[in-house]
Formats: C-alpha cells, sequence, structure tokens
C-alpha cells in the first residue's frame, strides 16, 4: 500500500461522514418505541437481560394474560429500572384484569412494530412495495426468507416452497423494473441480476450436522439443487449466508459441492458469505480463491464481521473449548481488513461484497480498491435492512453501488433474526451505536484497528487460527 495510505481512508471516511449531515439511525430515535426500549437496554444489563428472554417467548404468548404473566416474571423482580405507571401495573394487576389486558396491547402491538423495523413483510407480497421503493431510490436487494434451523423435513419442505414463491413473485414483478444505475440490458449498473436471494445453509435440512458431514450435504443439495436452477431461469443471484461456526465446513463444503457440478459450473451469480470475527477466516478464503483459480470460475464473497459473536464465545467457554472468534472488537476490525484486502487482490476469481455499517471498514475498503484498481463490477457495499439508513444513504450519494439485505416472512421464524439485530444494536462495540448514540466522533470512529489495538495482529494476539472449535466439525471440515 502508498505510504499515504492511512490518511486517504480517513479523508475517505471522512468524506463519507459529511454527507450524513445530522441524519440518524431509526432504530435510534427516542421518539419511537423500539428507540426507547434500546436506550434502556443500553443502560441496565438486567433490563436488558430481561427484555431479550421476553422476546425470546414472546412469538408463542397468543393471550394477553400470558403476555402480562410473562412480563411480571421477567420485569417483576426489584431492581429493574422501569417506568412507573408500567412498574405498577407488574406489581399490582392480575393477568386476568382489565388493566393487565389493557398494558398487554400496546406492547403486543410495540414488539410487531419493532419486528418490522428489521423485516419488511410476512411475504413475498406484502415486501414488494418496500423492495421496489427501494429500487426507486437507486438501491439494490437481496431477499432472505426467515425460518433457519428448521427442525423437520415438513418444515424443510415448507420453506423451499416459500423461497419459491417468492422468486415468482420477484420474477413477475422484475419484467417492469428498470436497470439501476440506468444500465442498458437486464442487469443492476450493467453487471448484477436484479433479484437476489440469500439462504440459510440450515433451513434446507433438517439434520444439517457436521457430525454426518456429507450425508448433511447430499440432502442439503436435493434442496439447493432445484433453487439454484429457479434462480439462473430467472437470471438471478443466490448467496450461502453463514450461521455458526460448527456449520461453518458444511456450508462451505455444500457450496462448493454444489457449484462443482457440471450444470451449475458455469453460472457467475452465486456466492457465500465469510466472517471477519472468526480466527479460520482467512484460511477458509484462502481455500475457496485457490479452489476457484483452479476452476477458472468466480464466486461473490460477502465479507461480514458476523452476527453469533454472544453465543460462539459461551458456547465455547460452556464446552471449554477455544473460543474461535477473536475476542477484542478490533481484532476482528483487523482482520476484516486483512480479508478484504486478500479478497480484492483476487478479483479476478472474486466478486466483493463489503458488507458493514462501519465506516472505517467502508472507507478501508473503498481506499484499497482505489490502490489495486479493482474494476467496478467487482466491488459492492451492502448494508442491513432497518439498520444504518444514514449510511446507505451516504453510500447512494458517493455515488457507490448499494445492496439492502431485506428479511421477509412471520414474526416467529423471525425471532432469532430479530434476536441479532437486537444484541447488535445494543451492544457497546458497534459501530452504530458508538458514532450515533454515544456521540463518538469521526476521529475517533475512523481510527485504524491497530492504533485502537496498539498490539500485534489478530492471530498472534489470540491463537493461532484453525485451533478452535469441536474436533467433530474440524473433521468436517477436512473432509470439505
Ligand atoms: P461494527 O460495529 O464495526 O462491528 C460489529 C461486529 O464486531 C459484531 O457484529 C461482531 O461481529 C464484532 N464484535 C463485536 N464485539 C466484539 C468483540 N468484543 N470481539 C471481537 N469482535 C467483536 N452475519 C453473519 O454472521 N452471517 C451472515 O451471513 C451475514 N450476512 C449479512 C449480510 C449483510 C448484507 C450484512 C450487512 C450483514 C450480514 N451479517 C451476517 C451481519 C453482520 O455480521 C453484522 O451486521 C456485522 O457484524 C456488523 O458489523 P459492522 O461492520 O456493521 O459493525
Ligand atoms: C443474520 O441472519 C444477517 O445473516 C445475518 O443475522
Amino acid at each position: 500500500m502508498s505510504p499515504d495510505f492511512e490518511g486517504r481512508v480517513r479523508t475517505t471516511g471522512k468524506k463519507l461522514y459529511s454527507l450524513i449531515g445530522g441524519e440518524k439511525p431509526s432504530v435510534f430515535r427516542k421518539e419511537f418505541w423500539a428507540g426507547r426500549t434500546l436506550e434502556w437496554c443500553m443502560r441496565d444489563e438486567g433490563f436488558k437481560t430481561e427484555m431479550f428472554r421476553f422476546v425470546d417467548v414472546f412469538p408463542y404468548l397468543n393471550r394477553p394474560e400470558s403476555v402480562v404473566r410473562h412480563m411480571q416474571e421477567y420485569f417483576g423482580r426489584p431492581g429493574l429500572q422501569l417506568p412507573q405507571a408500567l412498574r405498577f401495573v407488574l406489581e399490582h394487576a392480575a393477568p386476568e384484569s382489565v388493566a393487565a389486558r389493557m398494558m398487554a396491547m400496546p406492547i403486543t402491538r410495540n414488539i410487531e412494530s419493532m419486528a418490522r423495523q428489521f423485516i419488511a413483510g410476512a411475504d413475498a407480497r406484502e415486501a414488494l412495495p418496500a423492495l421496489e421503493r427501494l429500487r426507486a431510490r437507486g438501491i439494490a436487494f437481496t431477499v432472505d426468507l426467515l425460518g433457519e434451523a428448521v427442525v423437520s423435513e415438513e418444515e424443510a419442505d415448507r420453506h423451499l416452497e416459500r423461497n419459491f414463491e417468492l422468486l415468482e413473485v420477484l420474477d413477475r414483478a422484475q419484467r417492469s423494473w428498470k436497470p439501476l444505475g440506468g444500465a442498458a440490458g437486464g442487469l443492476d449498473w450493467g453487471w448484477a441480476p436484479r433479484v437476489s436471494l440469500s439462504v440459510k445453509p440450515s433451513a434446507l435440512y433438517s439434520q444439517f450436522d457436521p457430525i454426518a458431514f456429507e450425508h448433511s450435504i447430499d440432502r442439503a443439495k436435493e434442496r439447493l439443487r432445484p433453487l439454484i436452477r429457479k434462480v439462473i431461469r430467472i437470471g438471478a443471484s443466490l448467496t450461502l449466508d453463514m450461521e455458526h461456526r460448527d456449520l461453518k465446513g458444511l456450508t462451505l463444503g455444500l457450496y462448493r459441492s454444489l457449484l462443482e457440478e457440471s450444470e451449475f459450473g458455469d453460472y457467475p451469480h452465486t456466492g457465500i458469505a465469510l466472517q471477519a470475527y472468526l480466527k479460520e477466516s482467512r484460511a477458509d478464503l484462502e481455500t475457496m480463491i485457490e479452489w476457484a483459480r483452479a476452476r477458472r470460475r468466480r464466486f461473490t464473497l460477502r465479507l461480514v464481521k458476523g452476527a453469533y459473536w454472544d453465543s460462539e464465545v459461551i458456547w465455547a467457554r460452556q464446552r471449554n473449548w477455544p473460543v474461535p472468534v477473536f475476542t477484542r472488537k478490533h481484532a476482528t476490525d483487523a482482520s476484516f481488513e486483512e480479508l478484504t484486502s486478500l479478497s480484492l487482490r483476487n478479483h479476478d476469481f472474486v466478486t466483493h461484497a463489503c458488507a458493514s455499517h462501519n465506516l472505517r471498514s467502508i472507507a478501508f475498503t473503498m481506499e484499497t480498491a482505489s490502490e489495486l484498481r479493482v474494476p467496478a463490477q467487482r466491488l459492492e457495499y451492502q448494508v442491513l435492512y432497518g439498520m444504518g439508513e444514514p449510511i446507505r444513504n451516504a453510500l447512494r450519494k458517493a455515488g457507490l453501488p448499494v445492496r439492502l439485505y431485506v428479511p421477509v416472512g412471520e414474526l416467529v421464524p423471525g425471532m432469532a433474526y430479530l434476536v441479532r439485530r437486537l444484541l447488535e444494536n445494543t451492544s457497546n462495540e458497534s459501530f452504530l451505536t458508538q458514532a450515533f448514540h454515544r456521540g463518538a466522533s469521526a476521529d475517533e470512529m475512523l481510527r485504524s484497528p491497530a492504533e485502537l489495538g496498539s498490539g500485534p495482529g489478530p492471530a498472534a494476539e489470540e491463537g493461532p487460527a484453525g485451533s478452535a472449535g469441536p474436533p467433530s466439525a474440524q473433521a468436517g471440515e477436512r473432509a470439505a
């Protein structure tokens, strides 16, 4: 990198900051219930814990008295800071009383509206207006049908069917969509399909488990094969999401194994997500690049930091296994930058998607791409629906290709997704919280990970890559 590279990253970051103006992410706006609830969560760790427990069980509470009874159980304990009126009802009202029912109604409405902040609609038809509004503002989308970790084959079949319906609706709609960026032909900006689908592998097979590595891949492929055929038929793109670390080897194995089938080998619009917080991700990306190079084919890398950080840490500690993720935030940020450079250096084989709401990570990506002269069609920027609107608007104003990850589905299958977004938005470490809720300055937020960590790189600091995790998952990865 050129000597003034770091300076240029900060200048670019500042330009992006200036494009934000005074805009705030809607999720932190205190005039809305969601904003106020997140504020309480951030102020009071006890309240946050009870809030997550309550949100987790909420979709199954189908009567007002159950809502109230659970609220009394979770929030009724002494010591929690609650609004006076709420505390009074929790302490004194019987769950069947009129007062309790009157409290249950707005709570139900508010949790549903909090879910709608992050989920565009219950099905494709309901989500379509939101998707078309995005396109009208020059923003592309990828849809994700909520419903990970299916527990039965019937559920996996239904999930697959709903994915087909989703693609049907989008295919019909896309016939009237002009490509973004004024491009000729049917592709956004001249290179990207207008319809894009993201899929969680744990929704493809109810027993998707590294303990039965080959078997899981074979079964998951039986559902993924018809889906990718449909994707190809309608000229869409497909990305496999990355879930918990113990599914990583399977997910990479599934992707490679499917794309090695001659029927799909030439299709250029498929990809996978990798998580920068995993110590093994550098080795995984190198393997993916070697795989693509050997086959002279390309894949899209959606580079994320990772949404399962809390669970990964807790599970590893519970089992006394080495923690597979970095445990200091700057190490994940450093890893994100390292993987960005590796991916962009290999743009002959990798189309890079920078999936981050962090302006430092984004500015680093922009400057690295410019330094390496990465062709425009090899890079896009992605953010999540309902999060960091000022970021996506700034990226648009900067003339960059932006795609939103848009979940579609009901509240029950969407609960795990909602909990991940709430965790992310109440984390002290998050860029969005620091920049927009705590009011940290641009200078602070644009510091390099090295400056923040003021120590050696991530691997040296936190143990060798590839040493973490259960033996079965590691064996699975070797087999992949
Ligand atoms: P930042 O605030 O810069 O980073 C927050 C992240 O840093 C946390 O999410 C965590 O990964 C990491 N972190 C936080 N605390 C620590 C700590 N103490 N030590 C080490 N690391 C820490 N996530 C997935 O897991 N799989 C996916 O398939 C996936 N798909 C996505 C697709 C898109 C388009 C987008 C935008 C996001 C996707 N995500 C996925 C979610 C993504 O992982 C989070 O939104 C992302 O981590 C937030 O990072 P950031 O750069 O926006 O924010
Ligand atoms: C998640 O489901 C966005 O894939 C990411 O949390």
